[in-house]
């Protein structure tokens, strides 16, 4: 058993992880500032592990908050979401991308260091990559992000590069997320986006409930299999797993790994569309429209290293995915509001 500090614990992919961290015997404690996510998320993570975590509200980069909840609790490792995910926003505003995401992971570092604490789990991602191809992309690919988003995390990848390379007694997993989807099957979480859904699965339960009449299709003229984008989406429950097969992993004190999570095996848009069909029963409207800025044909990912590594493997498949998202958007129609 651990103790955890779980910083954008009450987000989306934190709040799940959570679940999953309790359910494992560990303690948790979060740190969140709530810029994006709402603290009912944490009451519903204790509702359904029927444990208790701890919740600190501060920002990331208040290095006395930060200080302070090390101070009053024994962390032994830290698991860190907390950053901002919009690659449109990203694209207006990179200085808010640069300050939160390696501002903040350099605040945690420094503080983490100060208590001697070495074992980090951070939350990267596939837009590391920016440039795929038609092959699965293994973490070997060249890394070349396409907004500001991507260059932000790769930043901080670089930075615990750089962090390990002067003090081996670092232990720095990064993962890089492919496309999370779905909810917990309790339908109590799940993925809340503020205003109008930015990522396909969320905008595709929002047609279905009728917050939105219908879906828009960005390109049907790609070089995939029926015209429409293909990405790797994951179940937001697998990832869970994946962060506590992470945590097992930093007590082999790995050094630096980065690690592919995703589940290897690529959907088109109209695939997705037709699970999520097949979870409501009726048919969910759409428009093909041109292609979005910045998009790509195919992302998907090589597993093989985080299989090997961490001896996990994503178990849910593309129908889970669309039944558990669509019984929290049911169960929860405007969210956590
Ligand atoms: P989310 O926005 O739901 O969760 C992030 C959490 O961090 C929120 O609760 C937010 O309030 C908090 N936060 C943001 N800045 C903070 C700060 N400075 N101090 C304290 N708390 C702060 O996003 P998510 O989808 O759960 O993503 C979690 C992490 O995974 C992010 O770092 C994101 O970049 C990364 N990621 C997400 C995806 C995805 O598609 N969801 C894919 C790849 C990587
Ligand atoms: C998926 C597919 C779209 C919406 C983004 C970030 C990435 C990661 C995950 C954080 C594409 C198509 C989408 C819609 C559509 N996040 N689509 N209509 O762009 O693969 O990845 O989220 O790290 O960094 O870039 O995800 O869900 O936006 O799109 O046709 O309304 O669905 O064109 O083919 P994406 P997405």
């Amino acid at each position: 058993m651990k103790t955890v500090l779980v910083t954008g614990g009450a987000g989306y992919i934190g709040s799940h992880t959570c679940v999953e961290l309790l359910a494992a015997g560990h303690a948790v404690v979060v740190l969140d500032n709530l810029c994006n996510s709402s603290a009912e998320a944490l009451h519903r993570v204790e509702n359904i592990s029927g444990r208790s975590l701890e919740f600190v509200e501060a920002d990331v980069r208040d290095r006395r908050a930060v200080d302070a909840l090390f101070k009053a609790h024994s962390i032994d490792s830290v698991v860190h979401f907390a950053g901002l995910k919009s690659v449109a926003e990203s694209v207006a505003h990179p200085e808010l991308y640069f300050d939160n995401n390696l501002g903040g992971t350099r605040a945690l570092c420094e503080i983490m260091a100060d208590h001697g604490i070495k074992d980090l789990v951070f939350s990267s991602t596939a837009s590391v990559y920016g440039n795929p191809s038609n092959d699965p992309i293994p973490e070997e690919a060249p890394t070349q992000p396409a907004q500001p988003y991507g260059e932000s995390k790769l930043a901080v990848e670089e930075y615990l590069h750089t962090l390990h390379a002067a003090d081996t007694g670092w232990n720095v997993l990064s993962l890089r997320y492919f496309n999370p989807v779905g909810a917990h099957p309790s339908g109590l979480i799940g993925e809340d986006p503020n205003d109008i859904p930015n990522n396909l699965a969320p905008y595709i339960t929002q047609v279905a409930i009728g917050k939105r009449e219908k879906l828009s299709i960005f390109g049907n003229d790609w070089d995939t299999v029926d015209g429409t984008g293909v990405r790797d989406y994951i179940h937001v429950m697998d990832l869970a797993h994946g962060h506590v097969a992470a945590l097992d992993k930093l007590a082999d004190k790995p050094g630096e790994l980065i690690l592919n999570l995703g589940t290897g095996r690529p959907y088109s848009v109209l695939e997705v569309l037709a699970a999520f069909e097949r979870a409501v029963g009726k048919p969910i409207p759409y428009e093909f429209r041109d292609r979005r800025d910045g998009d790509s044909s195919i992302y998907y990912a090589d597993t093989r290293k985080a299989t090997k590594l961490l001896n996990w493997t994503a178990e849910l498949d593309i129908d889970d995915m669309a039944q558990d998202a669509w019984r929290w958007q049911q169960q929860n129609p405007d969210g956590y509001k």
